[in-house]
């Protein structure tokens, strides 16, 4: 075993907590049968206690410890996208304890992809209870140093796994029951499941029955504000606003002519490229001191619906 990995198991093993690296976003995790340490998570994030966290397992096999059951639906949704960027919502087993499932009667499991993570979670043999590593309402982050810049001296091990592959997190499928619904659009295509699925996956984006954070309006937000627009009035509105003096960064596709004095982030034409650097650029254009961020959603399609998802969410008017 790596040195790293088997400092970060023992720092787990004794109810501490250790950010993950994953294909999708950095988790502040801990071993989710051990309660205390559950806690620290929500107390360290500034998270309210009754969202629920999703646990991280090695495959599977070791997946069905967690859940009472898994539908024809969600061992052929598992079979074709573990380890991978898809979080299964399925009935909890008394093993996912209500510290870990904010006292719902589910519980989200997914087999994440990255070597150093997997390499843990073999050493664990336990279940990983992980969130994004940052702090509540904020952007998730994609490399270790995100991390480090979120929690600093709060948090002893970061273990480094470089930038996350994806960008985005996982998509969210709640097949806890005979009517599948994505609760989040993420690394795995709506398209992609549906094709698996043989079947229509609708996108409810208001469940009454649950509290998801990734449904709280306001949520992955920068500092600065963030204003959306069509492509095309990107320019003008940067030029109006820096003559009105404000500070603006702008998020242009490649090739994309950006007015002069604006600073401006390429980001890549495709969807799937733009939700790898979404959240790192995001961040940028934070430190770039700017006040307005001015960006454009890609089509609602593949990788589309997660940027859209996120990009929508960070724009939204914020509680104070
Ligand atoms: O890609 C990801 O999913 C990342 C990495 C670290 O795995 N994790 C992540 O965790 O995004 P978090 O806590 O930031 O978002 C997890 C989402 C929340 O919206 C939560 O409400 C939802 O999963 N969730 C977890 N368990 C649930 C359940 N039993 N029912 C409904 N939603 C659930
Ligand atoms: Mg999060």
């Amino acid at each position: 075993m790596r040195t790293e990995v088997a400092e970060a198991a023992a720092i787990l093993a004794r109810g501490g907590l250790v950010a993950i690296p994953t294909e999708t976003v950095y988790g502040l995790a801990a071993d989710a049968r051990l309660e205390f340490a559950v806690r620290q998570i929500f107390a360290l994030k500034g998270r309210p206690s009754n969202h629920p966290l999703i646990v991280h397992v090695d495959s599977l096999e070791s997946a069905r410890a967690w859940a009472r059951s898994f539908s024809p639906l969600a061992n052929r949704l598992a079979q074709a996208f573990w380890p991978g960027p898809l979080t299964l919502i399925l009935p909890r087993s008394p093993l996912a304890s209500d510290a870990v499932t904010g006292g719902q009667d589910t519980v989200g499991l997914r087999v994440p992809q990255h070597p150093l993570t997997l390499e843990l979670l073999r050493a664990l043999k336990t279940g990983l209870a992980a969130p994004s590593a940052n702090r509540y309402g904020r952007i998730s982050p994609t490399t270790a140093e995100h991390v480090r810049a979120e929690f600093g001296a709060a948090l002893a091990c970061v273990l480094d796994g470089g930038p996350c592959a994806v960008g985005v997190e996982s998509t969210i499928v709640d097949v806890s029951t005979d009517q599948p619904r994505l609760l989040r659009p993420g690394g795995i295509s709506k398209e992609a499941l549906e094709a698996v699925a043989q079947q229509a996956i609708p996108h409810v984006t208001h469940a009454t029955d649950l509290r998801v954070p990734g449904q709280v309006q306001s949520h992955y937000a920068p500092t600065a504000g963030l204003l959306l627009l069509d492509e095309s009035a990107l320019a003008a509105e940067a030029t109006q606003r820096l003559a009105q003096g404000q500070r603006v960064a702008v998020l242009a596709r490649e090739g994309l002519a950006v007015a002069q004095g604006a600073t401006s982030f390429t980001v890549p034409a495709d969807a799937e490229g733009f939700a790898r650097v979404l959240y790192a650029t995001l961040r940028l254009a934070d430190a770039s001191g700017a006040e307005v961020i001015l960006a454009s959603l890609p089509a609602a399609e593949g990788a589309g619906l997660a940027v859209r998802d996120r990009l929508l969410r960070a724009a939204a008017p914020r509680p104070r």
